[in-house]
């Protein structure tokens, strides 16, 4: 996107503007960098390096890092591929191969910022990865988001003289920063945080003064405050091994990041603002992979302990903790309206049916990404419950931010402790899954489907149903250790399932979540294309691709007229030829109904409500082994990042 070349005429112009707009909607799409700085005593090449390992869940093309030398001048060092070197094959590029050598770091510094890039505004490439320093070498920046101005920005910055080395956005922020500068870092980015128009948070290192400036506008970023340093980053990981005391920058604030963890946090406007410290709520250990060969398949096998977390210390004080969690509840609700995006919602989808059928108040759940544009009508009493792992999610906060405005009940069901999406609702309930580092998200759903029900129990006036579900939810974390004596089973017939090119995932009722739930996994991380259907539509139209390329994955419980119905639905497959694995808790019955070149995984029986939870183990661990079959990267999976944080 050059806009300095010369059209020759006005359809040539026009056609380039549309390819722009075209562009720039593309890019819209997703933006997950992640960016750290650091400055104390320690070497900060080390320490961003292993903070910038941290980050790479939040997905990455090409990443960076910039930093003070010994003589005060600033140096930025990229790469286009992994940030370690153990991730490529060799000759392939990486970050480490730049700054190491024989093992050691060839930099030393003490103020070092550092960034991934996930390539929105310009190719994966060298230079368009960050630090991008100003023209005259003095600032430079790493930035996460979007500056949405940026074109009429660096149209200015043309007219001013600068010359851009990048097709980012982002680099505008740091000529600006140039362009303002008086004498006064500080009141350099003032000024060109008064030019920026977008979400985004910054960080900004200067060869004039010896501090980092962080400035946090609608995307995150949080402080680790050390003994004698500070570590300023888009999440707490990058840090949690050095210091648990964290803060957690608003949007329009900004952080001045001195040595021996001295700190000024301002408004945008220059005010000085009170912090509080707060504390990092999980440990190291919980970022580490524990001896499994991927964080996805470690996340699987914690959910006996997630879900357990979502629970323990609530049900028995659910009249007090419960409804301490979402206060002043509308006594006559309209309606309740889960929103989310992917794996959350159709975590609300499962809620959708509980609260209709238990709680008897219409509900619905909503893709998050199509309400905002759906101009919705929303009534005082609705109820409107944001569900996120990361309570990072664009679209999901923008939801909520519209749903809000127009006056409705507001909660949030997180992962993420003071995440944008949390602070945001204001209120609702955390899932205590600790943090979910593979992309595909597992353990987030199933602790959301508890959540969910906890809340429903609040709108259900019936002690007894409430004990029948707080009775399961207590067998449930021995029932989810059940379900993984059926791991050798997946794995050994995963080659064959590897080899279908298509999977149609089919369940009724609440099980049709889960059947999407399925397909999204087995599609994201096998890269095997796989449809989630409500079983009984499948006889109007997706029956027509059964064949030998196509495998049906039934998940048949629930109550006897769900199972019979979509039993019926199975049958109707079969009696095409068509080749199933069903996940079922009635194994003999189906037996009867299946050939020897079917599959079948058994699970063990629970209440309707809570089968969503047991279903989709045997499905995340089935697209688990499938990808690793394949040699796919399964925590990383390509085109994905973890926080979707624009819209
Ligand atoms: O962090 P969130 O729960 O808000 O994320 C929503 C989706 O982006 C997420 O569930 C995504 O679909 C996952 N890759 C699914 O595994």
């Amino acid at each position: 996107m050059d806009g300095a070349r010369v059209y020759k005429n006005k359809n040539a112009l026009f056609i380039y503007i549309r390819c722009c707009l075209d562009a720039c909607l593309i890019c819209l799409v997703v933006n997950m960098c992640g960016i750290i700085g650091y400055i104390g005593n320690d070497n900060g090449i080390e320490v961003v390096f292993n903070g910038l390992i941290r980050l790479e869940y939040r997905g990455y093309d090409s990443v960076g890092i910039g930093f003070k030398d010994k003589k005060g001048k600033i140096k930025a060092v990229k790469s286009v591929g992994r940030i370690q070197r153990s991730d490529v094959a060799p000759g392939m590029p990486n970050l480490e191969e730049k700054i190491k050598e024989n093992g050691r770091f060839k930099f030393d510094s003490q103020i070092v910022i550092g960034h991934t890039r996930w390539a929105t505004h310009g190719a994966p490439s060298e230079r368009n990865a960050h630090p991008h320093v100003s023209m005259s070498g003095r600032f430079a920046i790493v930035h996460n988001g979007i500056i949405e101005n940026y074109y009429t920005l660096k149209k200015e910055l043309v007219d001013k003289g600068y010359k851009f080395s990048s097709e980012t956005d982002s680099e505008v922020i740091a000529h600006l920063i140039d362009y303002f500068y008086n004498g006064d870092f500080v009141e350099a980015v003032r000024k060109t945080l008064t030019k920026l128009d977008g979400a985004y948070s910054f960080l900004v290192i200067s060869e004039v003064d010896d501090f980092i400036i962080g400035a946090k506008k609608g995307s995150p970023l949080c402080v680790g405050i050390g003994n004698d340093e500070i570590i300023i980053s888009s999440d707490e990981m990058p840090f949690v091994d050095r210091t648990k005391k964290v803060i957690y920058l608003n949007d329009n604030e900004l952080i001045i990041a001195y040595f021996n963890g001295n700190y000024d946090v301002k408004s945008f406007e220059g005010i000085d603002i009170e912090k509080e410290i707060k504390g990092v709520p999980y440990d190291i250990e919980a970022i580490t992979k524990a001896g499994y060969k991927h964080f996805m398949l470690k996340e699987i096998h914690e959910q006996p302990t997630t879900v357990k977390n979502a629970f323990i210390s609530r049900v028995d004080h659910l009249d007090t903790m419960v409804r301490d969690n979402f206060p002043n509840l509308p006594r006559n609700i309209n309606r309740v309206i889960y929103l989310g995006c992917g794996t959350s919602l159709y975590a609300g989808m499962v809620g959708m049916y509980i609260t209709e059928r238990y709680a008897h108040v219409p509900s619905r759940s909503e893709y998050a990404s199509e309400f905002i544009y759906r101009d919705p009508v929303i009534f005082r009493n609705d109820v409107c419950i944001a569900l996120s792992q990361s309570g990072e999610t664009a679209d999901t906060k923008e939801a909520l931010k519209i749903v809000k405005d127009k006056g409705a009940y507001v909660a949030g069901i997180v992962n993420t402790v003071g995440s944008q999406i949390a602070r945001l609702a204001g209120k609702g309930m955390y899932l205590h899954a600790g943090p979910e580092i593979g992309v595909a998200s597992t353990k987030a759903f199933t602790s959301q489907i508890i959540a969910i029900n906890l809340f429903n129990m609040l709108l259900i006036d019936d002690d007894d149903y409430r004990q029948s579900i707080i009775n399961e939810m207590k067998r449930l974390p021995n029932k989810i250790k059940d379900v993984f004596n059926n791991e050798d089973y997946i794995r050994d017939i995963a080659p064959m399932i590897a080899r279908y090119k298509n999977f149609l995932y089919l369940g009724r009722d609440i099980n049709y979540p889960v059947a999407l739930e399925g397909a999204l996994k087995m599609k994201e991380i096998a890269y095997i294309h796989a449809e989630g259907y409500s079983s009984g539509e499948m006889k109007h139209g997706p029956i027509a691709l059964v064949d030998d390329n196509l495998l049906s994955v039934f998940i048949i419980t629930g109550g006897r007229d769900i199972y019979q119905k979509t039993l019926n639905n199975l049958l109707e497959i079969k009696s095409r030829n068509g080749k199933v694995l069903v996940i079922t808790d009635n194994v003999d019955e189906m037996r009867k109904y299946l050939g020897n070149d079917d599959y079948i995984i058994k699970v063990p029986n629970t209440i309707p409500q809570l089968t969503p939870i047991i279903n989709i183990i045997p499905l995340q661990l089935l697209s688990y082994y499938v990808a690793d079959h394949l040699g796919r990267e399964i925590d990383k999976p390509r085109n994905l990042a973890k926080s979707v944080t624009v819209e």
